[in-house]
């Protein structure tokens, strides 16, 4: 079955924060002042169990979901998450099965996750300056420990692998051609990620985004691209391949130009809401009728009824000049995962 929202977007994705927790502290995402030793996070019995999440992506496949995304926080800071990954892509229906994660904790369950069944890996890596990587990790992140993970994702063959560089301006904008510069020729594809103001914690402003358009004419001063078709309706990041033939890269350019039309994504908490725009203000609770014993029809019901609904394109109406636009309460990025 295939469910079409209200403005005729089918469900093809569903992306799933595992916890809330994460090894970094990223100041755009989770800053140190506010996520410190006190921070209440989710505890076991409120995160949702990997049964609880089996049932539900179970239930989001039977409704066309054929995309999953596991996220976090930082997703591997499970430690039963190679059982999950067996489980999820053994259910029917699912074609792609992808992880989002910083990699600090990777290369030594690589070859474990792609034996479960994990497909490939998506890693976020906003800088191969050792103190512009520094300070956008929160000073947590290790640059070696990342790249040698990236090694070992190629090695257990969870590829394409991407790699997510978050752009702020005045911060790492002028580290961007390096990065590129060093995985030119490695097949992994770089996605340069405009910086976008979800949540309410990270004090966003416009003049700290790079729009795409002048970063693609930074990156083709050096090196000359061309233009990719989409890999499917719905991809986020619009492709480019280097002349050269050195490989692609992509721009996601939410800030500038949304790509809501298309969007056919639904985010499931580690706490089981269920919202279906990045920039939501209020999601659907999942685990209350879980935990009181909903079968999967009634589960199916639930869903199809949120979905059909929906009307969200937080992107396209957002209007970055106007300040109470986002300064609405939304849900913040660790908890849903990008
Ligand atoms: P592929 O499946 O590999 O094409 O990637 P994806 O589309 O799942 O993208 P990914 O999860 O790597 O997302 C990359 C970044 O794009 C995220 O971290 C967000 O910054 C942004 N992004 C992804 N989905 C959305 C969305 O639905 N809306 C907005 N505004 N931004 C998004
Ligand atoms: N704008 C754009 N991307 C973001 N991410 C986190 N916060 C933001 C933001 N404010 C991305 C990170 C990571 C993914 C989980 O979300 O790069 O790859
Ligand atoms: Fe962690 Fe990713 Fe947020 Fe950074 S962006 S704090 S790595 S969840
Ligand atoms: Fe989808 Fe919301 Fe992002 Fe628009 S802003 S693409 S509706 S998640």
């Amino acid at each position: 079955m295939q469910i079409r929202d209200a403005l005729e977007r089918p469900l093809h994705d569903l992306r799933i924060s595992l916890l809330d927790r994460c090894n970094f502290r990223c100041p755009y995402c989770m800053p140190e002042s506010e996520f410190h030793d006190a921070y209440q996070f989710l505890t076991k019995s409120e995160r949702l169990t990997h049964d609880e999440i089996l049932k539900i992506a179970r239930v989001a496949t039977s409704l066309g979901v054929s995309k999953l995304r596991l996220t976090g926080g930082e997703p591997l800071l499970d430690k039963k998450l190679p059982s999950l990954v067996n489980g999820l892509a053994q259910l029917d229906g699912v074609e792609d099965l992808a992880l989002t994660t910083n990699a600090m904790l990777l290369a030594p369950v690589a070859q474990t996750l792609a034996d479960a069944g994990l497909q490939r890996v998506t890693i976020s890596l906003d800088s191969l300056d050792e103190d512009v990587f520094r300070q956008m990790s929160g000073g947590r992140g290790d640059l070696a420990t990342v790249l040698e993970a990236i090694d070992a994702a190629e090695v257990a063959g969870l590829s394409p692998i991407k790699i997510n560089v978050v752009v702020e301006r005045g911060v790492n904008d002028h580290t961007i051609l390096d990065l590129l510069d060093h995985f030119r020729g490695t097949g992994h594809i770089v996605r340069l990620i405009e910086y976008m103001d979800v949540g309410n914690r990270n004090g966003w402003r416009m003049d700290q985004v790079v729009p795409s358009r002048e970063l693609l004419e930074r990156v083709e001063a050096r090196w000359p691209l061309r233009r990719v078709d989409r890999n499917y309706p719905g991809e986020v990041a619009r492709r480019y391949e280097y002349e050269d033939g050195q490989g692609e890269i992509g721009f996601i350019s939410s800030v500038t130009e949304p790509f809501c039309g298309s969007c056919s994504r639904a985010r499931l908490s580690s706490d089981g809401m269920l919202y279906t725009c990045l920039f939501a203000n209020q999601g659907t609770d999942l685990r209350e009728p879980l935990r009181n014993g909903a079968d999967e029809d009634e589960l199916a019901d639930i869903l199809s009824r949120i979905w059909l609904q929906r009307a969200d394109r937080y992107s396209e109406l957002r209007r970055p000049d106007v300040a109470e636009h986002h300064a609405l309460s939304k849900v913040e990025m660790y908890r849903i995962g990008g």
